[in-house]
């Protein structure tokens, strides 16, 4: 009796995983084999047979890409990504139980490990008051260096004033020049923060 008991709830759950493999619309003869040596044994060695659905259909996929999306699966979908972002060190800066809801104030959290930053007897006015952000992302870009927008635009946000200093700007920037390939976009040591 017990034996029966014992033995239906094993039919019984051979049926659950297959109404799972049904449900994924069948997956190869893979599974199929799997889960028919399951029954016959009765013993179930191996993982749940839906286990082996998903993991059969993810190479199928795979199979299936040509070589041309592989390489393109394969290829940087971020030009910058932040080492803790990408080590998945979340709360190195995320803590829900504080009231800013990172480890430290918002405004602090970035020169909470960027120590000593910034460098220079003068500072940029974004830079000083820790609005790094209007800059950069936290997580990763399309932009090299975290960048909001590609480095020789990211200036252009806020700086929409005449030039003192036209003719020379206006020269560099025919040329293609960034803003950061003359200024500091923090600080420096002059004015300007020029490099
Ligand atoms: C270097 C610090 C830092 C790390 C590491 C970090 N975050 Fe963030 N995250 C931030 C900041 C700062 C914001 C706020 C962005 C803003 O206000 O524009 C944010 C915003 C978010 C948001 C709100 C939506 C959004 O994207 O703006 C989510 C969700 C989030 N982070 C999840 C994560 C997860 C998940 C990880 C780990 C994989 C992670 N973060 C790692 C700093 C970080
Ligand atoms: C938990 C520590 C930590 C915090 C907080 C943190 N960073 Fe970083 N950051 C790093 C590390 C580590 C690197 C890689 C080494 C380096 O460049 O110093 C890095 C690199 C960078 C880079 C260079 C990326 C590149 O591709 O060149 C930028 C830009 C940057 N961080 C901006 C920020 C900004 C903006 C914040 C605040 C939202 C911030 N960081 C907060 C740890 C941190
Ligand atoms: C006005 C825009 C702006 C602000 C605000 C800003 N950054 Fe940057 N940051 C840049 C640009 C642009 C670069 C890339 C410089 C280059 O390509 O030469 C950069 C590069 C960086 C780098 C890479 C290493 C380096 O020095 O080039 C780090 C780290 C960094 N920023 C951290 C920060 C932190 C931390 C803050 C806030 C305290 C901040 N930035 C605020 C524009 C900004
Ligand atoms: C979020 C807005 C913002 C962005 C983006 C920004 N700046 Fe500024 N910048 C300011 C403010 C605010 C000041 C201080 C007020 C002033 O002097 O005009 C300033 C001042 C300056 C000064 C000094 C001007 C002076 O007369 O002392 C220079 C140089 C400068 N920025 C260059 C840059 C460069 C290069 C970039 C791009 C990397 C940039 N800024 C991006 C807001 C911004
Ligand atoms: C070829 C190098 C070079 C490039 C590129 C350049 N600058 Fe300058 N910039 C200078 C020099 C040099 C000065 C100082 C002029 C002076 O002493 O009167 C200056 C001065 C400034 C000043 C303060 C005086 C003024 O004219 O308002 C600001 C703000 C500024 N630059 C912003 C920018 C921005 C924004 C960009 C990108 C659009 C940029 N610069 C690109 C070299 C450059």
């Amino acid at each position: 009796m017990v034996h029966k008991a014992e033995h239906l709830r094993k039919v019984l759950s051979i049926c659950a995983s297959l109404v799972v493999v049904a449900s994924l619309g069948g997956c190869g003869t893979l599974t199929a084999y799997k889960v028919t040596s399951t029954i016959f044994d009765g013993v179930p060695r191996m993982p749940p047979a839906d286990k082996y659905c998903k993991d059969y259909h993810e190479q199928a996929m795979l199979e299936e890409l040509t070589e041309e999306a592989k390489k393109r699966l394969g290829q940087k979908t971020s030009e910058s990504e932040h080492p803790p972002y990408a080590e998945k060190r979340c709360n190195d800066c995320h803590d829900k139980n504080k009231e800013s809801g990172f480890v430290v104030e918002a405004d602090k959290l970035c020169v909470h490990c960027h120590t000593g930053f910034p460098k220079g007897e003068f500072v940029h006015g974004p830079v000083a008051v820790g609005a790094c952000l209007k800059c950069h992302v936290p997580h990763s870009s399309k932009n090299p260096s975290l960048l909001v927008k590609p480095r020789n635009e990211v200036c252009g946000v806020c700086h929409t004033e005449p030039r003192a200093a036209m003719g020379l700007h206006k020269t560099a920037m025919s040329k293609e020049i960034a803003c950061v390939d003359c200024h500091d976009p923090h600080a420096g040591n002059d004015r300007y923060f020029l490099r």
